[in-house]
């Protein structure tokens, strides 16, 4: 059965707690934030601090906080984000050049190492580098915003890192979905291989209650395992 992970960049700021608070008693167990820097992606985001904040409220509920770097240079706040709680630290493999040495300094920080892949970015780049990491996030959207359409080659893409792992003995190392994941997709998502489908605003932005939204992703993504 595929997890869900909630995307905080869709949650109202203002009562994130709150938010958060909601999504565990539905039975979520993954946060994810988006870190942005307005030079990778062309939008902001949140720092550290956030994250701090964020884990703080997963804590109660034991569950495990990712942070996706979507900023250069990703290296450079490795410490900061791992200091302040990050128990998964994705990058991105467009933006770093050493990415082995990347990945290693995230496992010695002591927290989970993973590699995002833009939509254009092919999987087979991820050769070298797939026995490195704990999972691989597929971006099913180009990265930078919540809200947009999920990406139709991205099921295909899935089904390719799928095997490139089962070839490789590598079963353990998951793949995370990111983008555009709602009832309508996650389905699409869960039958292609994928072990968690990260959702923002399908979570805190549809017009149903947070509980609502979680149990019609999960209801979703029940009947596409059947
Ligand atoms: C997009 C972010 C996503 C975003 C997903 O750049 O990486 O995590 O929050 O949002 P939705 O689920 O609304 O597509
Ligand atoms: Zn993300």
């Amino acid at each position: 059965m595929i997890e869900l992970c909630a995307s905080v960049l869709s949650a109202d700021f203002s009562r994130l707690g709150d938010q958060l608070r909601e999504a565990f008693a539905a039975g979520v167990r993954r946060v994810h934030v988006d870190v942005m820097d307005g030079q990778f992606v062309p939008n902001l985001s949140m720092g550290p601090e956030v994250l701090r904040a964020v884990r703080r409220v997963s804590d109660e509920a034991g569950a495990k906080v990712a942070v996706h770097l979507m900023i250069v240079q990703p290296e450079r706040f490795l410490e900061a984000f791992i200091a302040a709680g990050a128990q998964r630290v994705i990058v991105h493999l467009e933006n770093a050049p050493h990415l082995t040495r990347t990945l290693a300094r995230i496992r010695e920080l002591g927290a989970e190492a993973s590699v995002a892949l833009n939509p254009a970015t092919p999987v087979w780049m991820l050769e070298e580098v797939v026995a490195h990491v704990s999972s691989v996030l597929v971006m099913s959207v180009d990265p930078g915003f919540g809200g947009q359409r999920f990406h139709p080659d991205s099921a295909r893409k899935i089904e390719r890192l799928r095997r490139l792992l089962d070839e490789r003995g590598l079963s353990r190392v998951g793949i995370s979905v990111d983008g555009g994941v709602n009832a309508a997709t996650i389905g699409i998502v869960a039958r292609a291989g994928a072990s968690c489908a990260v959702a923002g605003s399908a979570i805190f932005n549809d017009h149903a209650s947070i509980a609502d939204n979680v149990q019609a992703l999960a209801t979703a993504a029940l009947g596409a395992s059947l």
